[in-house]
């Protein structure tokens, strides 16, 4: 039998390929437009994962093409952390424009795991101190810094100690504590006093995802992320915002900490700011980002073909305020997955903030036992159906589709959504 060219692609990628890629469906990527991709044979899937939250301006978006096909008649690389070029200077007082002060200097990288080493050696660097806090679930990428906090499954832990120093706490997520929001919220907050008080003051930062991604797509308690501030700003410990998922317009405004009307110290930023190619950024003000040359650099950083992207695919999302698309469309799916979460006994919670949804499955309304299982078929029934998505947490959908969806596509999605629950249910 002749085989096709999805299935030789496939062979061969689990013949070379690393085995610690883990993939949930047979997809192989052929191109994309817009919310769509295509497959090698040609069939069109409606994309609720915007390529793990990195295609926010959508897939080949024209403006974004059209910088990198100007940058490329240039040139590719300019070695920008030994010498001075344009390209991403220019996307650096971009990204700066959409932040809050006193948010007003940026270190670049090349992916979120980065973004956040940086901002761990700054947050040390700046404090002097040895101890990190971050949360339960959480995740902050698989380099050694950044997994060191990183609590979200035990494989992507087992086997690498040992890890820096890092106090955990429980991220308050409201669905799975046995109380109110206030008291979920309460928990955390005294669980993050009681190890500043215990460590007495020798905390570099804290490390803190506004929404949680990888871990469940949880949002807290709405006081919870100013009362946060506060404890920082009370212990003199730095705030590090992880921003790498929830950031870049996505839920409804440029950084998802703003809808809790909260400033970090230190900002980390990828995925999206890219505009599809691979650019992290860490910021913080010049206050705190002032250490002398040499103190952190890297090769790649400020790459101007992801520079030249990233800088489009931000002005792209501005100008056609794609913050109040996410948050108008991600309202209208919120409602629609609410009343399916009346009618369907496996939909636990349905919870999220703009185009930042999580749809948690379990086994009953009643036992809220963790359905994983169910998760996986829902997602496989998905695929068949033409709808790509992605997992999070353990028993968690998550709706991350790029913020020009219409409300029309949504829903398009959303009914595929339907019947995919209906038959696992
Ligand atoms: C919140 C958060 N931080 C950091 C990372 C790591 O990013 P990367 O995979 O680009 O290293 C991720 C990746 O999903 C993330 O969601």
């Amino acid at each position: 039998m002749k085989r096709d060219r999805c299935s030789i692609v496939r062979e061969i990628d689990k013949d070379i390929m690393s085995t610690s890629y883990d993939r949930d469906t047979d997809f192989v990527y052929s191109g994309g437009k817009g919310v769509y991709l295509f497959d090698c044979h040609g069939r069109k899937f409606l994309d609720f994962a915007a390529g793990i939250s990195v295609m926010n301006a959508g897939h080949s978006n024209p403006q974004v093409m059209s910088a990198i096909r100007k940058q490329l008649s240039l040139g590719t690389h300019a070695a920008f952390p030994d010498f001075y070029a344009e390209t991403p200077v220019m996307f650096s007082q971009t990204l700066l424009s959409l932040l809050p002060s006193p948010l007003n200097r940026v270190f670049l990288s090349n992916s979120g795991t980065e973004s956040v080493e940086c901002a761990i050696k700054l947050a040390k660097w700046h404090s002097r101190k040895k101890w990190l806090v971050a949360f339960s679930p959480c995740f902050h990428g698989r380099t050694m810094g950044s997994l060191s906090m990183t609590d979200s499954k035990p494989v992507q832990r087992e086997g690498f100690a040992p890890f820096l120093p890092v106090k955990h706490v429980p991220y308050p997520y409201p669905y799975r504590f046995n109380g109110s929001e206030e008291e979920c919220s309460n928990a955390s907050l005294s669980a993050v006093e009681n190890v500043f008080k215990k460590l007495d003051g020798n905390i570099a930062g804290v490390f803190f995802e506004p929404i949680s991604g990888e871990g469940g797509y949880i949002v807290p308690p709405k006081n919870f992320a100013r009362a946060l501030r506060k404890l920082c700003s009370e212990f003199g410990v730095l705030l590090c915002a992880d921003e790498v998922q929830s950031g870049c317009f996505r839920t409804g405004k440029f950084l998802a900490i703003s809808n809790f009307g909260v400033k970090p110290d230190i900002l980390c930023m990828s995925k999206s700011i890219g505009g599809g190619l691979p650019l992290g950024a860490t910021v913080a003000s010049r206050k705190i980002m002032n250490w002398p040359h040499g103190a952190h650099s890297n090769t790649f950083g400020g790459n101007l073909l992801a520079c030249a992207a990233g800088k489009a695919a931000l002005e792209f999302m501005e100008r056609k305020n794609l913050a109040k698309n996410a948050e108008r469309v991600g309202k209208s799916m919120l409602k629609r997955l609410s009343e399916m979460k009346e009618d369907i006994e496996i939909v636990g919670d349905v919870r999220g903030m703009g185009l930042m949804i999580g749809v948690e499955i379990v086994e009953s309304k009643k036992s809220k036992k963790p359905g994983h299982g169910k998760r996986e078929e829902i997602l496989k029934k998905c695929f068949e159906k033409g709808l790509l998505m992605l997992a999070c947490g353990n028993n968690v959908l998550r709706l991350c589709p790029p913020l020009v969806l219409t409300e029309n596509e949504a829903m398009k999605g959303l009914d595929l959504i339907e019947s995919a629950l209906k038959e696992v249910e």
